[in-house]
């Protein structure tokens, strides 16, 4: 019994062909002895009809349970008039079964194969995410993903770019995250770093001479974990020789082009706009703005530098800023939601979180008393205030109050939405390059400069002088692509010149010499060696395929992702390692046995 069509094929067409189909019991219905199974596979579902009468079906009937895998073979009949049902691609027809085998029988499933499995714990979804995997949602995102690279693998091969794996097995660096550790057995005492990313390989093979990579690699960093990052995920990494920023941003843009095109048939415009890190913080108090709807952060620096207001007039005389946003339309606040946006702003800092209500050509606010006619007659033109708006405030320094403001815009948006005011639209993609963010951030815990992406990134050539004097004005040649919010991938063209990278790291970055010659001196080595002119960028592949599936979490886009406590719970790793493993590792656990973690223990989030 061969398999002759998928779930999804027969139509009316077929009508008198002798078909054998195999799959899941999907559904299935008794009708005065006679049963009606929905089979399922990959493709689709198609209604067979068990007809007792066909000698040596019936002894099977009771093996006809849902998820049981099962073979039938029969001829294809158009559904009587009426009970077609249009909604299913094979609606028109069903399959008389003559034939049945019953290839497996399953147990009860803990969650139906449909959209009500949404509904069941993510824990209980992930112990079974075999069963999870074959419901039709998550059939189609396997599909998408596999679309995904395909697209980015034709776009980078009709570019001539060459894949290269590169290792696994790799050493501690300085990217930022946190890393995994793996014990080396030969090399006691010896520990391999999974990769945060190629970035150090790559440029390597840059050196090596490859001119045009790219990979699709799987990167390990262990971070506290949200509904956009996982321990590991995958990057589409590409590296370039001879290239400036101007290339980067035309080769990206035309391979965004073709895979929005090739996945979800959507033409996206290009050029990207773009936007400084400064401009994107000082309108939209981030810097991966959502430009599918305004909501603009406005400076009122001007309008409360004398103001009796001290909050105010006092942050903007110790060189801080007054800014605030208009919530168009969300007087009607209540006060939980409030709250909650209070709360929100005092976990980025803020002290407090000011703001004037309009009701009825009145202005509401516990701060009205301090302002004069002349401020309120300013900020009512600055910030368009009509009645029923809300304007909030931030007054700190100009950093912090874009930040707490940028997230009071994206939670007022939220709550517009629940209204039914504001529309924020899910298939409008509004991409964005940011640049020119600063190529060093002041870290105040350990009084000195950290890279702000990774000490690789070549500063702007104009302000190359200025890493001696004010290293915090520098400007990197970095790039973001964001879109709607989201980080989508970042980049930067390189240093390549031995002396500009050792002096970023020993004379800006004060990493002690002995440091940096063990961990970077193979590759002040190579520069030394005709280093060419390179740049590159990484996107996260997880972050793209959420996008073009619309789904809320990367979590849905991985075929056996890890929960919250970095757990996969349907193999329960991590687990925890014998004796024997560890001696043979030199490795010491230092934990009470009776703290080991389980990894059966379920993260409870
Ligand atoms: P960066 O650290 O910005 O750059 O990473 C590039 C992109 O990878 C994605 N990403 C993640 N996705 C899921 N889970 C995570 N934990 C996670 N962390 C990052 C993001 C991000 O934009 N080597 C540089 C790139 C370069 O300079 O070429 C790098 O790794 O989408
Ligand atoms: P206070 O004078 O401290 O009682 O603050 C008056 C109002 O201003 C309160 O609603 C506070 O939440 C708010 N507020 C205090 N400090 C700030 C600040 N730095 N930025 C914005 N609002 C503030």
């Amino acid at each position: 019994m061969k398999r002759t069509h998928h779930c999804s094929q027969l139509r009316a067409s077929d009508k008198g062909s002798i078909v054998t189909l195999s799959g899941w019991v999907d559904s299935v219905r008794d009708h005065g002895g006679i049963l009606f199974v929905d089979l399922r596979d990959r493709e689709g579902r198609t209604q067979i009809v068990l007809d007792p009468s066909n000698p040596g079906l019936e002894s099977k009937f009771g093996s006809i349970k849902p998820e049981s895998v099962i073979s039938v073979s029969g001829r294809v009949d158009e559904r009587f008039g009426g009970t077609a049902n249009s909604k299913l691609a094979t609606g028109e027809i069903e399959v008389h079964a003559t034939e049945l085998r019953i290839l497996n029988v399953s147990k009860t499933p803990p969650f139906p194969m449909d959209d009500s499995a949404d509904k069941v714990g993510e824990d209980l979804r992930m112990t079974y995410r075999y069963l999870d995997l074959r419901r039709a949602a998550n059939t189609r995102m396997l599909r998408m993903r596999h679309k995904t690279s395909k697209a980015i693998r034709d776009f980078m091969d009709a570019q001539d770019f060459i894949e290269v794996e590169t290792p696994i097995l790799f050493k501690s660096t300085p990217e930022g995250a946190r890393e995994f550790l793996v014990p080396s057995r030969m090399n006691p005492g010896a520990f391999y770093a999974l990769p945060q990313s190629p970035q150090q390989y790559k440029q390597m093979l840059m050196v090596g001479g490859v001119e045009r990579y790219y990979q699709l690699a799987r990167c390990f960093r262990d971070e506290d974990l949200r509904a956009d990052r996982q321990p590991e995920f995958t990057q589409l990494d590409i590296e370039l020789s001879f290239i400036d920023r101007e290339d980067m941003y035309e080769l990206i843009e035309g391979l965004m082009r073709q895979v929005w095109k090739e996945v979800i048939g959507v033409d996206i415009e290009t050029p990207f706009l773009r936007m400084s890190y400064f401009e994107a913080m000082n309108r939209f108090g981030v810097d991966k703005p959502d430009l599918r709807f305004e909501m603009e952060l406005q400076d009122c620096n001007e309008i409360f530098a004398q103001s009796g207001f001290k909050v105010f007039s006092g942050a903007i005389e110790s060189g801080g800023s007054v800014k605030a946003i208009n919530a168009k339309g969300l007087g009607d606040i209540t006060q939980g939601e409030l709250r909650s946006l209070e709360d929100a702003a005092k976990s980025l800092g803020a002290k407090g979180l000011a703001f004037i209500k309009c009701q009825d050509g009145e202005w509401k606010s516990p701060i009205i008393k301090f302002f004069s006619e002349a401020e309120k007659a300013a900020l009512k033109n600055a910030l368009d205030i009509e009645d029923g708006d809300i304007v909030f405030f931030a007054a700190t320094e100009w950093e912090r109050a874009c930040t707490i403001l940028g997230r009071v815009r994206l939670e007022a948006a939220q709550l517009l939405v629940k209204r039914g005011t504001l529309t924020i639209n899910p298939n409008e993609y509004k991409f964005l390059w940011v640049i020119e963010f600063p190529l060093m951030l002041f870290d105040e815990d350990a009084q000195r400069f950290v890279a702000s992406h990774h000490p690789f990134t070549a500063p702007v050539p104009e302000d190359v002088d200025l890493l001696d004097s004010d290293p915090k004005a520098v400007r990197g040649q970095h790039y973001d692509l964001v879109l709607n919010g989201v980080e989508l991938g970042g980049g930067s063209i390189r240093i390549h010149q031995p002396a500009l990278q050792k002096k970023v790291f020993e004379d800006v970055l004060k990493i002690p010499a002995d440091v940096v010659e063990s961990r970077f001196g193979y590759m002040l080595k190579a520069f030394e060696y005709g280093a060419p002119p390179h740049g590159g960028i990484a996107f996260g592949l997880d972050r793209m395929v959420t996008i073009l599936t619309q789904r809320s979490s990367i979590r849905d886009v991985i075929a056996f992702p890890k929960n919250q406590k970095g757990q996969e719970m349907m193999t329960s790793s991590p687990g925890i390692a014998t004796e024997q493993q560890l001696r043979d590792l030199h490795v010491k656990s230092v934990l009470p046995k009776k703290d080991a973690q389980g990894p059966n223990k379920p993260a409870g989030d």
